[in-house]
């Protein structure tokens, strides 16, 4: 059974096996999340990813995929890399956003790592509503079948803080 819990600070000073990175498609870098592990991690990571782009992800990381690299400098063994779904006010891609959870703790479990921290996926650049999203990401969560122990949502502000913390305490809550 996955425990999920709530942080409110910034995933990369985070302690875990693995901290997933808001990436784009590229898996060149970018600005928030994806800045932010970049900068941390060190060129490492860039190296690692650039390696990804000349040999499995020639045309970049799908949307919804999640892919693994060592997380340099960070205080972590891996960066899990996945690509959320901008948000569209005509298209429903919700699938996309809960495969991005999916795949990370899938990926998580090739790894074998039992504490990874997610940031809130979507819910800045791809301007995805964050309440949408954290119902999103913990039913996904929940309904996914892992080995990780713990789930740990880092939450950069105080809206997606709270936004979070009314979603897990939310209806599907045993007792
Ligand atoms: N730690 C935790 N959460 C953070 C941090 C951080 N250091 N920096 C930003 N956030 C929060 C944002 O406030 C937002 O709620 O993470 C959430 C996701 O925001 P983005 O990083 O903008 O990611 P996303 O909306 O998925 O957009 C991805 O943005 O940075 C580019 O290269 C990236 O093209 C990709 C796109």
């Amino acid at each position: 059974m996955t425990t999920v819990t709530l942080v409110q600070g910034d995933i990369t000073r985070q302690h875990a096996d693995a901290l997933v990175n808001a990436a784009n498609s590229s898996l060149l870098g970018g600005g928030g999340v994806d800045g932010a592990i970049h900068r941390r991690g060190g060129p490492a990571v860039l190296a690692a990813c650039r390696a990804l782009r000349a040999s499995r992800y020639g045309k970049g990381l799908p949307t919804g995929q999640a892919v693994a690299t060592t997380a340099g400098d960070l205080d972590a063994r891996w960066v899990i890399h996945t690509v959320g779904p901008v948000w569209s006010p005509t298209e429903d891609r919700s699938h996309l956003l809960a495969s991005c959870y999916r795949e990370s703790l899938r990926a998580a479990d090739g790894l074998g790592a039992r504490t990874v921290a997610f940031p809130a996926l979507s819910t800045g650049v791809y301007r995805w509503p964050m309440e949408d999203a954290a119902r999103i990401a913990i039913a996904t969560v929940r309904a996914t079948p892992t080995t990780v122990e713990e789930a740990r949502f880092v939450l950069f502000d105080t809206h997606a803080y709270e936004t979070f913390a009314r979603e897990l305490g939310g209806p599907g809550r045993p007792g």
